[in-house]
This record gives structure tokens, C-alpha cells and sequence, in this order.
């Protein structure tokens, strides 16, 4: 198995610039799992269907193609909402795993999510578990539906936010927690450069208790 670092943690935490800057800096592909999820519910959203029904949402999972993520309409607050109701169906969690595991063969991958430390990955050699505080989740998620141009209410943005969250945690099936062996990283307050700093601090501390991959690391 190659290198795989894998990044979870509660939405709009900084995961996905994170794993990117990780990726590119490791010379891995990268993988944002939630789009799977996105994708999953808006397929089911396209047909009418409903995201928390079971059989309607495993069978959009099993149908879904790779051209599926590249979709311009996977965010925003409809989009999230049905990831989230889609996630915690295990039917559809299990149609998902083996493009996950199959993504990270030959060099490895960073792939972030909710579950890549716990299920996906658990032998995964790196495992950060990213948070921030919600008012900070909140806020960096609103200006991002800003800079989209996409008119939103802050308050209203951090409710929506802490359903997900809180959602994601309680479920049966996967639910967002941290691996036992996961490094945390608060980025509460922190710019992408200092996140990225401070990931790279936590992994390079792991050597002598990490496997030979991660010793490596310069
Ligand atoms: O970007 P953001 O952090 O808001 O969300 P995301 O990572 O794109 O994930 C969207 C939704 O998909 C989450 O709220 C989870 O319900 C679900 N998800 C999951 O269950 N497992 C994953 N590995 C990734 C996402």
C-alpha cells in the first residue's frame, strides 16, 4: 500500500484546501469524498426522488460515474442537505467504499471525509482530524457562498452547518468521530498557510512512532 493520508473531520472545517496542499506537496492524487455523497443525492434529487429513502438512494450510489463528480451543482445548502441525509444510509455507504479503496491504489491518496480514518482507510499511515470552532465553520463557509455570489445569512448558514454536523455524528452507519490514532488539528483562527504549516508539523512529530513512509518525510 503507498502513502495514504487520510482527513476527516465536521464540515467546513478546512479539509478540502488542506488535503489538496498535502496532496500536491506528496505528489498524491487527491480525493473529496463528499462529492460522492453530493453526487448521490443530487441523482436522486434529479429523478424527484427522495434522499433518505433507502432503496432510491443506494441505487443512485451504485449508478453513479465518475463524470458525476465533476457536476457544477453539487454545493449549496440543497446539495449539502441531501449529501447528508444520502451518508447516512449504509446501503448507500457501502456502494461507495470500493471506488474510495480503488482510488488510493498504486502510490497512495489524501482523501477527506467523514469516515477515512475509521472505515475507509483505518491501516492509513497519516490520519489528521481537522475541526474549527462552529462560529469559524460557519463564518469561512459563508464567505465562501460570498465569494460564489451567492447571497446568504450568516446565521442561518451556521445553523445549517451545525444540523449536518450533528447529524453526521449521531448516525449509525459511519459516523464523523475521530480515529483513535487521528492527529488533531484546531485551524480555528488559522490562514491556509499556517494550517498547512501546522499539518506538516504534526505529520513530520509522528516519526519513530510512525511507519516507514512517514519517516521518510523531509
Ligand atoms: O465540504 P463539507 O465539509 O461541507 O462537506 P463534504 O465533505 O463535501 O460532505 C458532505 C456530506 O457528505 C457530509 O455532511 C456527510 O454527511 C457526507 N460525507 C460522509 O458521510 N462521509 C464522507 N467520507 C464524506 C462526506
Amino acid at each position: 500500500m503507498g502513502l495514504i493520508i487520510a482527513i476527516d473531520g465536521p464540515a467546513a472545517a478546512g479539509k478540502g484546501t488542506l488535503a489538496r496542499r498535502l496532496a500536491a506537496y506528496f505528489g498524491l492524487p487527491y480525493l473529496d469524498t463528499g462529492l460522492l455523497y453530493r453526487a448521490t443525492g443530487r441523482l436522486v434529487l434529479d429523478a424527484g426522488g427522495d434522499p433518505a429513502d433507502h432503496a432510491t438512494a443506494e441505487a443512485a450510489a451504485r449508478a453513479l460515474r465518475p463524470g458525476d463528480l465533476a457536476r457544477g451543482d453539487l454545493r449549496g445548502p440543497q446539495a449539502d442537505a441531501a449529501a447528508s441525509a444520502v451518508a447516512s444510509i449504509p446501503g448507500v455507504r457501502a456502494a461507495l467504499l470500493d471506488f474510495q479503496r480503488r482510488f488510493a491504489d498504486g502510490p497512495g491518496a489524501v482523501l477527506d471525509g467523514r469516515d477515512i480514518g475509521t472505515i475507509v482507510f483505518p491501516q492509513a499511515q497519516a490520519k489528521l482530524f481537522v475541526t474549527a470552532s462552529p462560529e469559524a465553520r460557519g463564518h469561512r463557509r459563508w464567505l465562501e457562498l460570498q465569494g460564489k455570489g451567492q447571497a446568504a445569512d450568516l446565521a442561518e448558514v451556521a445553523g445549517q452547518i451545525r444540523v449536518r454536523d450533528q447529524q453526521d455524528r449521531d448516525r449509525a452507519a459511519a459516523p464523523l468521530v475521530a480515529a483513535p490514532d487521528a492527529l488533531l488539528l484546531d485551524t480555528t483562527g488559522l490562514d491556509a498557510d499556517t494550517a498547512f504549516a501546522k499539518a506538516l508539523d504534526l505529520l513530520r512529530n509522528k516519526r519513530g512512532i510512525a511507519p516507514a513512509r512517514i519517516v521518510g518525510f523531509a
